[in-house]
């Protein structure tokens, strides 16, 4: 599947390069050729005798014949077997379009067949880190200007001054990228097109409060779509919005295509509302920004198997209080804690992130911070950053309904499993802090890395004319 989608996206891209049929047979006639020498090795061992059983077979990639251009290379899927059950696979790369290299991505099989990877934090390091770099190098953004007299200009510009508390993450993802070299002020060379208004400022803004904000923003694509071509060419689908505050998952009610059609990114992800849709959206971490390392965070010593502390807003919280409340080992306290937040965190081995009134809170970069391994108890979640972290090495995923089971689960891992959820901890936390200057792979890159895996894909040229004029 992957290399026929390869092969539409390299004649969709190449077109021009085939104008000399008579090269085309001729490649044709040797993939053939070379997929038969894969069937044939796959169920004969007549061919390839003893070496199958010892050394991996691998099908050898035969480069492009010359005459075609020579940024362009056709490639097999890769793909081998050792001994071991591993099965190696080469993918053809993505996007970009220079140049089309392979890409290895080493996949671990259980005996069941299903994808195993309990120990790297990332699902696929090396390709993560190549793709980075090309984001980091090529992504562009538009973001819609306004007039300096705008009435709405709050709502519209970056907050100036460094945002704190439970929302954080809406304003300092806006305040990084509108500095960042991500910017571009030619439309023309944008991946993406950035719709700039503040759902956390409208809320807040006496002209337009809770109730206002799903006519503003009806009315500001509106406004757009009249002003600007970008709009119509794709029904909104290469613009994206930014909330934290639950708020935002309603804020597109009236502007239908816009919800359709826009990626959202969004603190409230959850696959369980329609408004969200997993893949065209993306989740934003809900940071509760601090700055630094905590001092005690290698000193620490976690005496409490897991600790949760919060409102009992939610049946999902209330059921946890009904069955953890008087325990000597789990400690969940209902409202506020009389002890200092941190210390808890810093205190316990597991830190609970339980379902409110979202599945969304600050919990999770909270433990993260004070390196406490998260329980997520939060069914539906589309988690942060999941294309890219393998959430299973540094967390624990715990369906509501095994609530009773929860200390079961968490003893049942041996010593060395959470020394390893512990240590991938430290790891993943710095995907997790926001910085008014960003740091490499922090949170504000990580979802740009998000965006931009979803720049192409999504991309719907309605008619061809409307790019060549
Ligand atoms: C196929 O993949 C293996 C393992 O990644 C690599 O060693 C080998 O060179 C690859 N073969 C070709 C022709 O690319
Ligand atoms: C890989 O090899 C193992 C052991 O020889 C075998 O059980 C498994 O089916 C093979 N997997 C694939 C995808 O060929
Ligand atoms: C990403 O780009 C920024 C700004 O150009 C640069 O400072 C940083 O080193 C780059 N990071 C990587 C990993 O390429
Ligand atoms: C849309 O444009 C009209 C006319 O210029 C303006 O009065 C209105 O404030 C704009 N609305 C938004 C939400 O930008
Ligand atoms: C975009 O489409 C709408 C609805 O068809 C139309 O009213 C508007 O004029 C179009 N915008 C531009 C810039 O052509």
């Amino acid at each position: 599947m992957a290399n026929s989608r390869f092969f539409m996206y390299y004649f969709s891209r190449h077109r021009g390069l085939f104008k000399t049929f008579f090269f085309i047979p001729t490649t044709l006639a040797l993939l053939t050729t070379l997929f038969i020498l894969v069937y044939i090795s796959n169920t004969s061992h007549l061919f390839f005798s003893h070496h199958h059983h010892r050394q991996p077979f691998r099908v050898i990639n035969r480069k492009k014949p010359t005459v075609m251009s020579s940024s362009v290379s056709v490639s097999l899927l890769n793909v081998s077997n050792n001994s071991d059950g591993q099965v190696f696979a080469d993918l053809p790369k993505r996007g970009g379009g220079e140049k089309v290299n392979r890409r290895s991505a080493r996949v671990q099989l259980e005996s069941n067949g299903n994808y195993m990877n309990n120990h790297e934090v990332f699902h696929d390091r090396d390709l993560f880190l190549e793709d980075y770099k090309q984001m980091n190098r090529s992504f562009r953004i538009y973001v819609y200007p306004h007039r300096r007299n705008d009435p709405f200009a709050n709502v519209l510009l970056p907050v100036d001054f460094e945002p704190g508390g439970n929302y954080a993450s809406e304003s300092y993802f806006k305040k990084v990228l509108m500095k960042s070299h991500f910017i571009t002020k030619d439309p023309s060379k944008a991946d993406l097109f950035f719709l700039p208004f503040s759902i956390a400022r409208l809320r807040h803004d006496p002209r337009i409060g809770t109730n206002g904000i799903q006519d503003f923003i009806r009315d500001y694509i509106f406004n757009i779509s009249q002003k600007y071509p970008y709009w119509n060419q794709t029904g909104g689908a290469d613009h994206f919005y930014v909330a934290c505050h639950s708020i935002g998952r309603s804020a597109m009610e009236k502007a239908w295509e816009a919800k359709l059609n826009v990626i959202q990114v969004v603190c409230s992800s959850s696959y369980f509302l329609s408004g969200h849709i997993s893949h065209k959206d993306v989740s934003l971490p809900q940071i509760w920004p601090r700055q630094g390392d905590p001092p005690e965070l290698a000193t620490s010593n976690r005496k409490k198997l897991a600790f949760f502390a919060g409102s009992v807003n939610s049946p999902v919280r209330e059921k946890l209080l009904q069955v953890w409340r008087y325990d000597s080992e789990i400690y969940a306290h209902a409202g506020r804690l009389t002890t200092p937040y941190a210390d808890e965190l810093l205190g316990s081995k597991f830190c609970l992130h339980v379902k409110g009134f979202e599945v969304n809170t600050a919990r999770i970069a909270d433990s993260l911070y004070y390196g406490c391994v998260p329980v997520i108890i939060a069914n539906h979640y589309d988690l942060p950053f999941t294309d890219i972290l393998n959430w299973k090495s540094f967390s624990i995923v715990v369906a509501t309904l095994d609530i009773p089971l929860l200390k079961k689960i968490l003893k049942g891992l041996s010593s060395d499993e959470y020394l390893l959820l512990k240590s991938n901890v430290l790891k993943v936390r710095k995907h997790f802090q926001w910085h008014l200057l960003p740091v490499d792979y922090d949170a504000f890159y990580m979802v740009m890395y998000e965006l931009w895996l979803r720049r192409s894909s999504i991309r719907v040229q309605l008619s061809t004319s409307i790019y060549s004029n």
